[in-house]
Formats: structure tokens, C-alpha cells, sequence
């Protein structure tokens, strides 16, 4: 087996994989993270005018943001059939019909039951795409560079939040202009769709199916003008791991060598919702309009948050591979408490909303700062990596199914545990998560920087054995 690479910048290991192939099928891919946060950033907006226009009651309007979480949920778990059925790559291209058919059905519709329906199936698109594209990417990247290339994704889905912010931001004044929010959106998908019928199958994938010689011409052109790569090297060691691993079924998920694993992935898909991220994602406008701004410099402000998010997702990008996905990770948690302990000082103190109008604004930029670090992109990164090939489709989509669950959760009960419990109060909730979170993370997450899927997995599987 080939040994564990040096780390080094991503900037240089891309050029060393000299290969324009490799960039452009990690782009495509990535375009399903752009339609998960698109969709994450630009329904708080539309609403407001949905609600008019369609006669919203509550009860409506919280069905018409929610579904999408739970139509994820059901796309992440059929995909996670699909993905080992019919390829990676035809889940893709089906997730990316699905968001047109969605998108554009949202736009039209004339009644507020026809749009939660086709909110339902934007979800189901969304929640395939959410974890098929880093899948995908994860199988076509060298190790060296494999950390800024799946995290290509968080990167389009801070650019889609962003996106979304910005679109609602410029249509504010547009008449009909909800349909064009909503229905724009069905142009990246369409990109999405046609990008994925021009970009090979994964050479794990094509592997698992017996398909060697496929395997072997993809992996071929994948790694042209590389001049450390290995192909016949790569061929043998998947080959290996799959045959060590025997045959897969769902059923493999609890076996004791697979357990130790997912209890890795789903404490990660746990606590990247559990710290709250989507509260401040959703619902940064009003947090910051509680600490006495207008509606319109809450909103301005906002866009700093969405930007702040793209703008460390990309120094994540920059830094996965050169300085590990473990040290990334506790940083960033550990950002979390402290941002989190100054939004719940800040507003516990009269005295601070007085004299450091600020500090909301600081704290919520320093936590999703510290957000986009680490564990946003290390959990999409870290679940791409860790489970072997006949089972990674599976525990990904169990691994999602929870992220969403939690998601969901998470954003239904935040307006009313801060009447419960008070605003500083439920952050204080948060910064718990996040030093449990810390601990566990600490203890049990593995570093793979630099390493092939198949040494992960050997390793891995012998710690967690020798246990
Ligand atoms: C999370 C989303 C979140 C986004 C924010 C993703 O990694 O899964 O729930 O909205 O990051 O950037």
C-alpha cells in the first residue's frame, strides 16, 4: 500500500496532480452544494411576501420552510440505495432534474399547498445531493489534495447561502418577485444535471461493480501528469479493501467493525446541528434586529455573516490538507464556545447592550467564522472518508438522515427555547454542545489527512479492533 503523503498547500498539491480533469469533475459535482444552500439561504426571504401574496397562515408557513428539511431527509435515505444501485453519477444527474422540476414548480404555484408540495421535492433533491456530491468527489480525489476538493462543496453551499442573500436582497422590490427567488434556482440544477452527464463514473464505484477496466481508463485519465500517482498501485489497493471487506449490506452498519465508525459520523452529524449553526443561519436577521437595529441594517448586516461564512470556508479549503482535519476541527469548536459565551453574556448584560452594541455582531461573525473552519466542512469531508467503499453509500446517507433530523430540530424549537429558557440562555445551551462536542471530537475522531480511502479504512478498522 502507498504511504502516507506529506501534507502540503492545496494550491501546490493541485499543481503537482496536474490534471484539469480532476478540477473540473470536483466543480460540477459541487454545484449540488450550491442548490443545498441556495435553498438554505433564500426561503426566510421569500417568505415574507409569499405570505402575502398566497395567504400564508402560520401553520402554512412553517410547513413551507420545514418540509424541504424533511423531503431531505427521504432523498438522503433513497439515495443511499441509488448511489450503490445506479452510480454515484446517475444519482446526481436525477437529484439535478428533480431540483429543475422543484424549482420551476415552486415558481408557479397559485396556492400554498401546491408549493409545499414542490418544496417537498426540492428537499428530496437536496438531501441527495447534500452528501452524493462530497461521495463522489471523496472516490476521484488523491489523498493529498482530497480535503479541498470535497470541501469544494461547503464551499458552494456557503456560496448558495450567500447567493440567496443577496438575489432576495436585489428582488426586494420586484413584482412576483418570490417566483423569481425560488425559481432561479432551477439554472444551477439544470447545470447540475447536464455537468454530470459529461463527467465519468468513480473508479471506486466502477470497482465495486466489477467493472476493472472501466476503473482502471478513469483512474488513468484522472491522474495524467501526476508523477507521483500509481495507478496500477490504486487498481490493487481498492481492489484489496474490497475484498477484505466481502460483501456489504445494510445490516453491516451495527457489525463491530463498522460500529466504532459510524458512532463517528453520527456524533459529528449530531453536533454540527446541535451547536446551533442553523439558528444563526436562519435567523441572523432576527438576533441582530433583538439587539435594537432596524429590519434594514439587520438584513445588511446578515450579508456580512453570509460572506464571513464563504470567505473561511475557502481558508478551509486552503488549509484541510497542509494542517489535518483534526486540528481544523478542535479549533473551530473551540471558536464556537467562545463566540457562543459572548453572544449569552451580551445579551444576559444590560450593561454590554449599552456599551458594546458590537458585540452581537462580533460574536455572531466569530462563530460562524469558527463554523466554517471546521466542522462545517469536516463532517461532509470526514464521512466521504471513513466507512469502506461497499458501505460508504449507506453510512453516509444514515450519517445525513441525522444531520437533517437534527437540523430540523434544531431550527423548530430555537424561537421558542428562547422564550422558555431566554436568548442567552439557549446559547448557553449551545456553548454546552459544543464543549461536549469538543470532548468526543478529541477522543475519537481519526486524522486522515494524506492517506488513501484504503488506508483510512485499514487503519481505522485495526485501532478501533485492537480496542
Ligand atoms: C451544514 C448546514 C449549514 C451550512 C452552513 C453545512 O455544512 O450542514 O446545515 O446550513 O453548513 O454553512
Amino acid at each position: 500500500m502507498t504511504a502516507t503523503e506529506e501534507p502540503r498547500s492545496f494550491v501546490r498539491g493541485m499543481r503537482e496532480s496536474g490534471n484539469g480533469l480532476l478540477l473540473r469533475v470536483s466543480v460540477i459535482a459541487a454545484i449540488g452544494g450550491l442548490l443545498f444552500g441556495y435553498d438554505t439561504g433564500v426561503i426566510s426571504g421569500a417568505l415574507l411576501f409569499i405570505k402575502t401574496d398566497l395567504h400564508a397562515g402560520t401553520f402554512e408557513q412553517q410547513a413551507i420552510v420545514s418540509v424541504l428539511l424533511l423531503g431531505a431527509v427521504l432523498g438522503a435515505v433513497i439515495s443511499g440505495y441509488l448511489a450503490d444501485k445506479i452510480s454515484r453519477r446517475r444519482t446526481k444527474v436525477i437529484s439535478g432534474v428533480v431540483y429543475v422540476v422543484g424549482a420551476l414548480g415552486c415558481a408557479f404555484s397559485i396556492n400554498a399547498g401546491m408549493l409545499i408540495g414542490f418544496r417537498f421535492l426540492l428537499g428530496l433533491s437536496v438531501g441527495t445531493a447534500s452528501f452524493v456530491s462530497p461521495l463522489y468527489i471523496a472516490e476521484m480525489s488523491p489523498p493529498r489534495v482530497r480535503g479541498g476538493l470535497v470541501s469544494f462543496n461547503q464551499l458552494a453551499i456557503t456560496s448558495g447561502i450567500l447567493l440567496a442573500y443577496v438575489v432576495d436582497f436585489l428582488l426586494k422590490d420586484v413584482p412576483g418577485n418570490w417566483r423569481w427567488m425560488l425559481g432561479v434556482a432551477a439554472i444551477p440544477g439544470a447545470v447540475l444535471a447536464i455537468g454530470m452527464l459529461t463527467v465519468p463514473h468513480t473508479p471506486r464505484w466502477l470497482m465495486m461493480t466489477g467493472q476493472r477496466d472501466r476503473a482502471r481508463k478513469t483512474l488513468e485519465a484522472l491522474r495524467e501528469g501526476d508523477e507521483d500517482a500509481d495507478v496500477d498501485q490504486e487498481i490493487e489497493d481498492i481492489e484489496e479493501a474490497n475484498r477484505k471487506e466481502g460483501a456489504t449490506s445494510v445490516r453491516d452498519l451495527v457489525a463491530p467493525k463498522i460500529r466504532p465508525l459510524m458512532v463517528i459520523g453520527l456524533s459529528l452529524a449530531l453536533f454540527q446541528q446541535l451547536v446551533g449553526i442553523n439558528t444563526v443561519i436562519y435567523y441572523a436577521p432576527t438576533i441582530l434586529a433583538d439587539t435594537g437595529l432596524t429590519s434594514s441594517s439587520s438584513i445588511t448586516q446578515t450579508v456580512f455573516v453570509g460572506i464571513t461564512n464563504v470567505v473561511f470556508t475557502v481558508v478551509a479549503v486552503l488549509l484541510l490538507d497542509k494542517v489535518g482535519r483534526r486540528k481544523l476541527l478542535l479549533t473551530g469548536v473551540a471558536g464556537l464556545t467562545v463566540a457562543l459565551g459572548v453572544l449569552a453574556a451580551y445579551f444576559w448584560s444590560p450593561t454590554l447592550q449599552q456599551q458594546a452594541p458590537y458585540l452581537a455582531l462580533g460574536g455572531l461573525l466569530l462563530y460562524i467564522a469558527s463554523f466554517a473552519v471546521g466542522l462545517g466542512p469536516v463532517f461532509w469531508l470526514m464521512i466521504s472518508e471513513i466507512f469502506p467503499t461497499g458501505i460508504r453509500s449507506k453510512a453516509m446517507s444514515v450519517s445525513t438522515v441525522v444531520n437533517w433530523g437534527a437540523n430540523f430540530v434544531v431550527a423548530a424549537t430555537f424561537l421558542s427555547l428562547s422564550t422558555a429558557i431566554t436568548r442567552q440562555g439557549t446559547f448557553v445551551l449551545y456553548a454546552v454542545m459544543s464543549i461536549v462536542a469538543f470532548l468526543v471530537f478529541a477522543t475519537k475522531v481519526p486524522e486522515t489527512q494524506g492517506r488513501s480511502l484504503e488506508q483510512i479504512q485499514a487503519e481505522v478498522t485495526e485501532t478501533e479492533g485492537s480496542r
